[in-house]
């Protein structure tokens, strides 16, 4: 059995006053069984958001993760952050390859790899993030893409590692467009990403993410091979946020 896991990307949004009040919110709406949730708020409020996170009714519930790492162990690398800095103020977990960093900042197959490698060294689970652009997906390329991103992991990593760390697929034309991949889009491509999995793929916690909101979470998340989901902008609203957590099912 997966638990399923929903998770929250704030990308570049909020404040300390905006981390305070969004887990007062959600600690109230939020009645936390049968799911795990995850926050990975920008990283100036990491450390705050570990606080803020061990305190209430949801003590512990909430896993906090870093949205970018650095492929480095450590040194002169102006601006970078360690694994280590970030497993070292309670976080958990670590997004590597999201489509923005690899479209906005030139992030290739090699770089995510060796930040998924760098995450594992400091015993983060990396969030491994893929996905097909629209014209990728019109050129039927999507599996293709998608296999590509996750081998050079795998040929990195093993594949009994990226099997165990979380992965996401997020088609990159459903990302904040509101346009979301129906249900059954959707399915298709996490079904073929177990499949590349194998046997140790059983386990792997596959979320879509992609314009997720309380009104299509149900939809998505009954889909077999959806473990959760990887919410964006509908992540900033804590209410929204906790209802969408609660639309996620054991599987
Ligand atoms: P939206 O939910 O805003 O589409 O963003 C999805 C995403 O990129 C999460 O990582």
């Amino acid at each position: 059995m997966r638990v399923p896991l929903v998770a929250a990307n704030w990308k570049m949004h909020g404040s300390r006053s905006f981390v305070a009040s969004f887990f007062e919110e959600f600690s109230a709406g939020f009645s936390g069984t049968g799911v795990e949730v995850a926050v990975f708020p920008p990283a100036v409020y990491l450390d705050q958001a570990v606080q803020e996170s061990a305190r209430g009714n949801f003590a512990n519930i909430v896993a906090i993760g870093a949205q970018n790492v650095s492929h480095k162990a450590g040194g002169a690398f102006t601006g970078e952050v360690a694994a280590q800095m970030i497993a070292d103020i309670g976080c958990s977990l670590v997004l590597v390859g999201h489509s923005e960093r690899r479209n906005l900042y030139g992030e290739s197959n090699q770089l995510v790899a060796a930040k998924f490698m760098a995450a594992l060294e400091s015993d983060l689970i990396p969030v491994l993030c893929v996905g097909e652009s629209l014209d990728e997906r019109e050129n039927g390329e999507t599996v293709s893409v998608v296999g590509e991103q996750l081998k050079s992991v795998i040929d990195a990593a093993g594949l009994e590692k990226v099997a165990a760390a979380v992965i996401a697929y997020e088609p990159v034309w459903a990302i904040g467009t509101g346009v979301t991949a129906t249900p059954e889009q959707a399915q298709e491509v996490h079904g073929a990403i177990r499949e590349l999995l194998g046997e140790p793929g059983q386990k792997t916690r596959i979320l879509y993410g992609g314009s997720v909101k309380a009104a299509n979470a149900d939809a998505l998340f009954s889909q077999p091979d959806i473990d959760g989901g990887l919410v964006g902008g509908a992540s900033l609203n804590a209410e929204e946020f906790s209802a969408i957590c609660k639309k996620a099912h054991s599987s």
